[in-house]
């Protein structure tokens, strides 16, 4: 089936957080509330993680079906949810996953905040790679620990991974956990298999456990690969916690579940008390578990597309930029819907970019400092919108670009 992207869907009073709540951790203050679409002058939402597409056909029709049974009880998953997960890893990434290994909990920051939880004492390290996904930061705060980042090196606009500041800082004996956020949310990278080895290799000889999350894995763009965590090597898979879920690939995060990936049966086994103790295993939607299997089992003629959409997105906000504000450059996308625009050439501080985007040209973006200091001068912008709706916001970013001059 051939999926429409350029429509401009409504999500208008649908309680979508991006479009009716806007509370991005900005300090700009309050924003009219979102509610006009783009039917107004509204502010245009291209901040939180989430497609402004329809989910693939599949689901939304095994959905309606489940809807249409009528009876909501208690639900557990079954073998033709496993099954699901496993074929989709095996098929599209190569990754053998065994039944046992898999964890589901309401969503991957939460799966987080358990493994924090369950391995660290307060006061313990954890490291991070900043900037990056900001929430990892309030779990690793939940759980009394320091956040230690390895920062990420930059050079105009592309980022590394700094070995020799990883060496040292998981050669700490306090430092417990190491979050890879692979591919890496917000800069864009699809970490190469060498890079991963590196990486596990050091945490790994320094008794560092690692939490891979891998929830953008399947938004990969083409000319990349991903290889999940758990095939880097054995030694590495055993020291380690990987989160996932369909929820980015085939947007269904408002179905909140994600599948926890453990191969150790010992880190496994803690890691399933900790959600006994706290209440939180065993509570699965119904929703949650049929939109999941039909995303793995019937999303991925949608996903080929939609990729390719994304992609049309990307090329085209990089060669608008090019051309209507050169000031302005992107970072090479390898993977996920997020563009990450340098904005540093403008010369404006904080206060000063957030007036301009979000105040004057109404573009809402995450701030690039959300994602740590390392972001400041950035915007994280998400392309996963129909064209017209990034063709609005990059006029209305241009004509407050060229008021600056
Ligand atoms: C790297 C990363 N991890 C986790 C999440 C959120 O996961 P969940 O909604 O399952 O808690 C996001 C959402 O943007 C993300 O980018």
């Amino acid at each position: 089936m051939k999926y429409d992207f350029d429509r401009v869907i409504d999500r208008a009073n649908t309680g979508a957080v991006k479009w009716d709540r806007f509370n991005g951790g900005s300090n700009a203050g309050p924003i009219d509330p979102i509610t006009a679409g783009l039917k107004g002058d509204g502010p245009i939402p291209m901040w939180v993680a989430d497609m402004d597409f329809v989910s693939p056909q599949p689901v939304v029709d095994a959905l309606a079906e489940r809807a249409t049974h009528g009876v909501f009880g208690y639900t557990v998953a079954d073998d033709s949810y496993y099954d699901s997960i496993i074929d989709w890893f095996q098929r599209r990434h190569n990754w053998t996953i065994e039944r046992d290994w898999i964890i589901t909990a309401p969503g991957v920051v939460p799966a987080l905040e358990f493994a924090i939880k369950t391995f660290c004492e307060p006061g313990d390290k954890v490291l991070v790679q900043r900037p990056v996904y900001y929430p990892f930061f309030r779990v690793i705060e939940h759980g009394g620990c320091e956040i230690v980042s390895n920062t990420l090196v930059e050079n105009a606009g592309v980022y590394e991974m700094d070995f020799e500041d990883l060496e040292a800082k998981a050669a700490d004996p306090k430092a417990r956990i190491a979050i890879l956020c692979s591919p890496h949310n917000p800069i864009g990278r699809v970490w190469t298999q060498d890079e991963l080895r590196r990486f596990a290799e050091i945490c790994t000889r320094n008794g560092v456990m690692v939490i891979s999350d891998e929830i953008h894995c399947d938004l990969i763009m083409p000319g990349h690969r991903f290889q999940p965590y758990g095939t880097v090597g054995e030694e590495f898979a055993d020291n380690s916690i990987i989160t996932t879920a369909a929820s980015k690939t085939f947007n269904v995060a408002g179905l909140h579940l994600s599948n926890i990936i453990i191969k150790n049966p010992d880190i496994r086994e803690k890691y399933q008390e900790y959600m006994v103790q706290t209440g939180v295993a065993g509570g699965l939607t119904p929703f949650g578990l049929i939109g999941t299997e039909a995303s793995y089992r019937g999303g991925e003629d949608w996903l080929a597309q939609v990729l390719d959409y994304i992609q049309a997105n990307y090329d085209h906000l990089k060669s608008e930029l090019a051309r209507r504000m050169p000031s302005l450059t992107v970072s090479p996308l390898e993977g996920t819907f997020l563009a990450w625009i340098d904005f540093r050439k403008l010369g404006l501080d904080r206060a000063g970019l957030e007036d301009l985007a979000q105040v004057r040209a109404k573009v809402l973006f995450d701030e690039g400092y959300i994602f740590g200091d390392e972001g400041d001068g950035f915007e994280r912008m998400n392309i996963a919108c129909s064209r017209a709706v990034l063709d609005l916001a990059l006029d209305r970013l241009e004509k407050e670009v060229k008021a600056l001059a």
